[in-house]
């Protein structure tokens, strides 16, 4: 069970603000090997990205609150009817039984990029929640206890709630105490990191990442080589980040990206979440390198077709050229390496002080 370090009573009606955001996996995820607990099969490796991209959300709990209310981006979900959304927001659940407490809560949340289009939209708004909840329960957990209850709402989310480079210990345990996110080294360690990003669709995705995984897991032959071929890449990033060999970094990314796309594509029915432009891109990328005689930048794709190009600041110029050249990309990005959610005051509260949300304009 989760270990709570100091309970203090929650603070009644207390409106808590916090801003967080996405995470960009180097070593994905993609397999759980528990469903309940979100338990992955391999440790994964991200970093936390900057505020470019940011989701901001409201929390109060009350007693004169007759149910849980959800607002994202402007619309309220029907927690009732929406399993996916109400799965993810049962992480919440942790907290109120950590504090003791059976008050509903209201929570108001809003990101400035689309939701489910391969860009951690699930990663910040969870990672956030749980900070802010959290901290509106007056829970004084370390971010490690916090990062196993993000992990229940969607498990790239408990990356998010560090700073930095992240791992994500698979862990061995059959409750899931041992499967959390720790931060490999912190933002400052190597700042040149941008990831320059290609948006190329704000579509939904039409395949969950957590049905499409488990879809993978149940049919790929080739997830067992991914397995085996994953906890060499493991070590492998974590010595680059280490030694800040963008060499290094960027070959094992560019792998492991692919690696991941292999297996989605071995999937019966097959996941392709990656279209011709985001294959484009990836010819473009080994070109480039090819030309320059080393890596400029490395390609990077999640559950989506947007373009994820990881560089350093000197060549960031370079990647973003190659986005802005490949016909269909529609929107370049350039985003550095941040230091993970953080509390915001009374001003960017999204709950009125009647704790009414403000979803207005
Ligand atoms: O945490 P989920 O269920 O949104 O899964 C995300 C999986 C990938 O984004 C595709 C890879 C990763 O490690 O973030």
């Amino acid at each position: 069970m989760l270990q709570i370090s100091n309970v203090v009573l929650m603070e009644e009606d207390a409106i808590v603000t916090a801003v967080g955001t996405p995470n960009m996996a180097l070593i994905k995820y993609w397999g759980k090997r528990d469903e309940k607990l979100t338990l992955p099969t391999n440790s994964s490796i991200s970093i936390t990205l900057d505020e470019t991209l940011n989701t901001k959300t409201s929390v109060a709990f009350s007693k004169s609150f007759k149910e849980d209310s959800l607002y994202i981006d402007g619309k309220r979900i029907d927690l009732a009817n929406d399993d996916a959304a109400r799965e993810r927001f049962s992480a919440i659940n942790h907290l109120k039984k950590a504090a003791g407490t059976d008050a509903k809560v209201l929570v108001v949340s809003k990101s400035n990029f689309p939701q489910s289009s391969g860009l951690a939209s699930s990663a910040s708004g969870i990672a956030t929640l749980i900070f802010a909840a959290s901290a509106a329960l007056s829970l004084k957990l370390d971010k490690r206890e916090m990062s196993v209850i993000a992990r229940q709402g969607s498990g790239s989310a408990c990356r998010s709630i560090h700073g930095g480079f992240v791992e994500w210990r698979a862990g061995t345990s059959v409750d899931g105490t041992d499967s959390y996110a720790e931060q490999i080294a912190p933002p400052t360690h190597w700042p040149e990191v941008v990831d320059m990003i290609g948006i190329l669709s704000r579509e939904r995705k039409k395949f969950s990442s957590r049905a499409g995984m488990k879809q993978t897991v149940a049919t790929s032959p080739l997830y067992k080589a991914r397995m085996e071929y994953v906890q060499g890449a493991l070590m492998g990033m974590e010595a680059a980040i280490k030694a800040k060999d963008f060499e290094k970094l960027a070959t094992i990314t560019m792998r492991d990206s692919n690696s991941m796309h292999a297996v989605m594509l071995d999937t019966f029915p097959p996941l392709m979440y990656m279209n011709d432009i985001s294959k484009e891109i990836v010819g473009r990328v080994h070109d480039l390198n090819d030309e320059e005689g080393r890596k400029v930048c490395a390609y990077t794709f999640d559950a989506g077709p947007n373009a994820n190009l990881i560089t350093t600041e000197k060549d960031a110029g370079k990647a973003a050229s190659l986005l802005k050249e490949v016909d269909g990309v529609e929107e370049v990005l350039k985003v550095r390496i941040g230091n993970g959610p953080r509390l915001l005051g009374e001003k960017d509260s999204l709950i009125s002080s009647d704790l009414e949300p403000m979803i207005g304009e």
